[in-house]
């Protein structure tokens, strides 16, 4: 890949900043940046020179690393802040500690807080690009971008694609940021789950509402399911877990009554037999490990615009 668009944002704080031109700009680029991965030596020395930090106040598997790998498949230095192994713990605010890594002149710093707006806190104290991976309740942008990328790649396209997003859509950040791509791209979007867990405010982020999964499956292109978020009390939501799968877990019988041409998505971790039964997560329609691949190949060309490739230096 050598030729783009220029890109002139600073920061990734969510998908709203993001206009419907600037996501397709990165599902294209991040089409040429999964090249990369399917070669036999997998580094290209694009980020050489660049320094990458990765603070993440809150548990994360994927998303940091992923991001990790991204920085060095694309050359950059990358650090690596844990929750719990940081001067957080000892009561330094998130300000100060960003202040204190702005001074070791990082090109990117990506944020994942337990705190709705934590990225767009620090993102005017730094001159370093901040890259939301996650902020409370608020947003997961990177998320929401590879699994618009997931959805295009497996249906061939998003406009006109039905997606209904099933569960805890009250404190989920992925629902909120794929209801903000999904429909920007032209898709139509349902979320779906209990009255309990679904706000009527959906319908203002651009999704329907709809508390009968099994009323909407037939009609859907795409089912993806959400974790029931314990660590955000969602279990106060909700009769039973129990009674929950009953109702809303995609199990081999309900999915029976989606079409046999139905993706599976799901943005993990799973609670196996909540939400999801195995033998869907692992099935022939699952996109679960499809959506991680490709997480890897977006932050690659997420890094690459942020740490300034996207000003007129190339890619691979
Ligand atoms: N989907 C997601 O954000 O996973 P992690 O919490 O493991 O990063």
């Amino acid at each position: 890949m050598t030729e783009h668009h220029p890109w002139r944002r600073k920061d990734l704080l969510g998908i709203a900043e993001l206009s419907r031109d600037e996501i397709t700009a990165l599902l294209d680029m991040t089409a040429a940046f999964r090249e990369i991965n399917q070669r036999t030596v997998k580094k290209v020395p694009t980020l050489r020179g660049k320094t990458v930090i990765n603070l993440f106040v809150e548990p994360s598997t994927r998303t940091r690393t992923s991001f990790e790998l991204a920085g060095k498949r694309l050359s950059a230095d990358v650090i690596n802040i844990s929750p719990g192994a940081s001067s957080l713990v000892k009561g330094e605010s998130l300000l100060d500690t960003a202040r204190n890594l702005q001074a070791m002149n990082p090109d990117v710093v990506v944020l994942r807080h337990p705190a709705s707006g934590a990225a767009a806190t620090i993102a005017p104290a730094v001159d370093a690009a901040i890259i939301n991976a996650g902020d409370g309740a608020h947003e997961h942008p990177t998320q929401a971008l590879l699994d618009a990328f997931t959805i295009r790649e497996a249906c061939g396209r998003i406009e006109d694609v039905t997606v209904v997003i099933v569960g805890d859509i009250l404190h989920s950040r992925v629902a909120r940021s794929n209801i903000l791509a999904l429909t920007r791209l032209g898709a139509h979007v349902i979320a779906c789950g209990p009255a309990t867990l679904v706000p009527p405010e959906v319908e203002s982020l651009g999704a329907s509402r709809e508390l009968d999964l099994d009323r909407v499956l037939p009609e859907c292109d795409v089912v993806m399911a959400l974790r029931i978020q314990r660590e955000r009390g969602t279990g106060g939501f909700i009769p039973s877990l129990r009674e929950y799968s009953k109702l809303y877990g995609l199990g081999p019988a309900r999915m029976k009554k989606a079409r046999p041409d139905t993706w599976v998505l799901h943005p993990g971790p799973t609670n196996r037999g909540v939400e999801i039964d195995p033998a869907v997560a692992d099935g022939p329609r699952s996109l679960i490990l499809q959506q991680v691949a490709n997480g890897l190949a977006l932050r690659m060309a997420l890094l690459y615009l942020y740490a300034g490739g996207g000003h007129g230096e190339t890619a691979a």
